[in-house]
């Protein structure tokens, strides 16, 4: 068995992988949905699955579960191989994208269904429900019907019944889409919380990146049916391996360059390095809006040192976006955006300021520009 190296807190542990996926395939008919995935869960962590729609989030999540079969590939859990084991076999419990809860049975009645399935006494399965339903604060509507709920609250009542099992691995399928941003936030909290009290291995599939870096220990971001990075989601931000997870996780601004016999990097007039090797091609440089700095004394003449780059702009647009400000500035034909926060930014400044902005080397990623 391979084994894995995971930096939690800095500190490197190493384990075996308690849910592996090996060279899953799942083709419908001639359509290949998901390619060579490999991947390795460790147990007690939560991974996150983060992509654009399409991109095989649900189908990998499906296939882990056993309700759909790969046409190629392995799926072991703590080394046992359960690729042809049914559902139930599985101790997995599954929150699904359309909640799936059971209409003709009261929220109560929904999420003592698994635990009356294993047989448990009328009474332990009475305060379980309950320790339920007050996690996910619905205690109040127990004797309700799903259809007599809101999105979010049946949602809430698929992620209880996920819960009361007390499954070895949780699966959950964009569980808070359908709430609003406060719940939604509450129970990100609430999701990590219990997640981590209970140590489950957790699987959860979101395409919203704010999601998977808050509440994950790892973040496999995907494109296309393939995996295009698995990392912490400091390494995924910070360190994004190609130009797609670098704009779909987080911001950022994408200029043309090329990179000189020197191994320094031309975009537009200037000349700016990277930490990354030399060779000599056309690149794509992005930088983090808010890694900016703005100097509006472009009058300075001020030479950046070893660890920065600079660049002259020009002011074409401001944005207030509530918490910050966006400043779009020209530089050479391509455009600059600069994040402040609005409290910093009180002076006024107009359409054509001048400006130079700098950032350090190490906030200059560089992509070959057929990334
Ligand atoms: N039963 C099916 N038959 C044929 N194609 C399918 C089937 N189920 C899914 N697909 C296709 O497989 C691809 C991956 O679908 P999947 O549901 O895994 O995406 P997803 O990442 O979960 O997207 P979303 O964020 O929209 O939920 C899509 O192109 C989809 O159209
Ligand atoms: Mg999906």
């Amino acid at each position: 068995m391979m084994h894995q190296t995971i930096k939690r807190d800095g500190v490197e542990t190493i384990g075996d992988p308690y849910l592996s996926l090996e060279g899953i395939n799942k083709k419908y008919g001639l359509v290949e949905v998901i390619s060579n995935l490999n991947l390795e869960v460790r147990k007690g962590e939560l991974i996150a699955l983060l992509g654009p729609s399409g991109c095989g989030k649900t189908t990998t999540l499906r296939m882990i579960a056993g309700l759909i079969s790969p046409s190629a590939g392995k799926i072991t859990v703590e080394g046992r191989d359960v690729t042809q084991i049914a559902p139930h076999g599985r101790d997995m419990g599954l929150v699904f994208q359309s909640y799936a809860l059971f209409p003709h049975m009261t929220v109560a009645k929904n999420v003592a269904f698994g635990l009356e399935m294993r047989g448990l006494s009328r009474a332990d399965i009475a305060s379980k429900v309950a320790k339920a339903l007050a996690m996910v604060q619905l205690g109040h509507l127990a004797e309700r019907k799903p259809r007599e709920l809101s999105g979010g609250q049946q949602q809430r009542v698929a992620l209880a019944r996920a819960l009361v099992i007390e499954p070895s691995i949780l699966l959950l399928d964009e569980p808070l889409s359908n709430l609003d941003a406060k719940l939604r936030d509450e129970m990100r909290t609430q999701i990590r919380d219990i997640q981590q009290q209970l140590g489950i291995t957790t699987v959860f599939v979101t395409h919203d990146q704010v999601e998977a870096l808050s509440m994950c220990d790892r973040i496999v971001v995907m494109k296309g049916g393939l995996i295009e990075q698995v990392g912490t989601p400091h390494e995924i931000y910070e360190r994004p391996a190609t130009p797609f997870v670098a704009s779909f996780v987080g911001r950022t601004n994408r200029v043309k360059g090329r990179r000189m016999a020197d191994g320094f990097i031309r975009i537009g007039s200037s000349t700016i390095r990277s930490t990354k090797p030399a060779g000599q091609d056309d690149v794509v440089v992005m930088v983090r809006p808010h890694r900016i700095h703005i100097d509006w004394n472009a009058a300075s003449t001020e030479q950046p040192g070893e660890t920065a780059n600079q660049t002259a702009a020009v002011l074409s647009r401001i944005t207030f976006v509530g918490d910050v400000i966006q400043y779009h500035f020209d530089v050479d034909g391509s455009e600059f955006i600069v994040e402040e926060s609005t409290k910093k930014s009180q002076a006024s400044h107009r359409q054509r300021d001048k400006a130079v902005l700098s950032w350090s080397v190490e906030d200059t990623l560089v992509f070959g520009a057929d990334q």
